[in-house]
């Protein structure tokens, strides 16, 4: 029976799944794949941790050269993470003609021009499931299922650490402070949670979703990202009462000439599909012109799920070397030589509804001139709640606002705020249906 042979990067959480996966469902796999994936090499700098799997200690190594120079190795897991040393090692597995696996959001958000254009050079595939989504066949979904579509929308709950969060701060009411605590003592959270709750996670996997999905060369930099780290539980229950709940979402759209990429706290409505999306689960909300809209659920983190991401691009590359053929599907969906970059939308020129929170001075005429101020740029106040009642002093004074345009909306917001009868800065929180 034909062999592939296999070399894993990386003997964390992710490479420990993988390798228990192997072990655990190696005959299913041979069964569909008609050859054997063998494992043959896991670098790490640990090799004495105990990882939870049975591994022959021939199998570790502390050299990397191990695998990318093993003429045993066809495919190369890549499961560092980041940007260094993990580009150099896929770039030299493809130079060295081994087709790689990554589940490396980071580097392929922001070197995927790079890691592509090695690839082709070098005739080899590469393939990331892993990367958006944990567990969730979504890249395949884009690249194969949806091959027919032009996508023009894209929803997304992209991280479960936020997602989590905003979960628990609406179920018990608590401080994002509070429960990011909580959710690192659980291991939800990482010690040094900022990538996360700062958006940038979910900003990598945009990116990479939106050059899959419109065929447009996305860039990282071009992405709007305001994470979850100003909501209050004020907010989630204020969003509660209007019938929403707040989400940190990955937007993506492309109107066929311009797209706009964002991750920000969003309100959508209760009964949007998305809203059911609760704890670390992930989900994807893809509208496309014949198919209308789907939605891809799942875990998307955790050993288990993404060991599965990983181990089905293994199998995929695998019986394209059973087959005899490569390059059969361009990893990003589109041959980088038929994608331009793509012409992105200013964040002033976003159209969406919009939530304001003021903390305004409660006295007669206030509200009138705010009003007057948002008139003054033609955005429409679509209901108006002042929560409490104390003459004179401050209170928090809420603003549904019908479709406008961001640049009109903060530039209205900085009118209210010279006027002197709102304290504190406004909170704003973009709607989407
Ligand atoms: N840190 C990510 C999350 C998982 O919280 O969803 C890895 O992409």
């Amino acid at each position: 029976m034909k062999r592939i042979g296999v070399g894993v990067i990386g003997f964390g959480t992710i490479g420990a799944g993988v390798v228990d996966l192997l072990q655990k469902n190696g005959d299913e796999i041979t069964r569909r794949l008609g050859a054997e994936l063998e494992l043959v090499k896991v670098a790490d700098l640990d090799i004495e941790s105990d990882r939870g799997v049975d591994i022959e200690r021939s199998k570790l190594s502390t050299d990397v050269a191990d695998v990318l120079e093993n003429p045993a190795v066809d495919i190369v897991v890549e499961l560092v993470g980041g940007y260094e040393p993990a580009r150099t090692f896929v770039k030299r597995a493809l130079a060295n003609g081994k087709s790689v696996v990554t589940a490396n959001k980071a580097l392929l958000a922001v070197h995927g021009d790079e890691i592509i254009t090695a690839a082709e050079e070098a005739g080899c595939d590469i393939l990331f499931e892993a990367a958006v989504g944990g567990g969730i066949p979504i890249l395949r979904s884009i690249r194969e299922g949806l091959a027919a579509n032009r996508i023009r929308t894209i929803y997304g709950i992209l991280n479960g650490t936020t997602n989590y969060i905003l979960t628990e701060m609406q179920e018990k009411g608590e401080s994002f402070e509070r429960v990011l605590k909580e959710a690192q003592k659980l291991g939800y959270a990482e010690a040094d949670p900022t990538f996360d709750v700062e958006g940038v996670d979910a900003a990598h996997k945009l990116t990479l979703l939106a050059t899959m999905a419109f065929g447009k060369k996305v860039s990282f930099e071009s992405v709007f990202t305001e994470g979850i780290s100003s909501i209050t539980p004020q907010d989630i229950e204020y969003a509660h009462d209007f019938g929403y709940e707040v989400k940190l979402l990955g937007v993506a759209k492309f109107d066929g000439d311009r797209v706009e990429a964002r991750v920000h706290p969003t309100m959508i409505p209760k009964n949007h599909l998305l809203s059911a999306v609760r704890g670390v689960y992930n989900a994807i909300y893809v509208d496309a012109d014949f198919l209308g809209p789907s939605l891809y659920y799942g875990q998307g983190a955790g050993r288990e799920a993404t060991a599965s991401a990983v181990v089905g691009d293994l199998i995929e590359l695998a019986r394209d070397k059973v087959a005899g053929v490569k390059g059969r599907v361009a990893p990003l969906s589109f041959p980088l030589s038929k994608m331009a970059d793509a012409r992105i939308k200013p964040t002033g020129d976003i159209r969406c509804r919009y939530y304001v929170r003021l903390t305004a001075v409660d006295e007669p005429g206030v509200l009138s001139r705010i009003s007057g101020a948002l008139g003054k740029y033609e955005i429409s106040i679509e209901s108006v709640v002042q929560k409490g009642r104390d003459e004179g002093q401050a209170v928090p004074l809420v603003l549904m606002i019908h479709e406008a345009k961001e640049a009109d909306i903060m530039a209205a917001l900085d009118e209210i705020m010279a006027m002197k009868v709102c304290l504190g800065d406004p909170v704003v929180i973009r709607v989407e249906r």
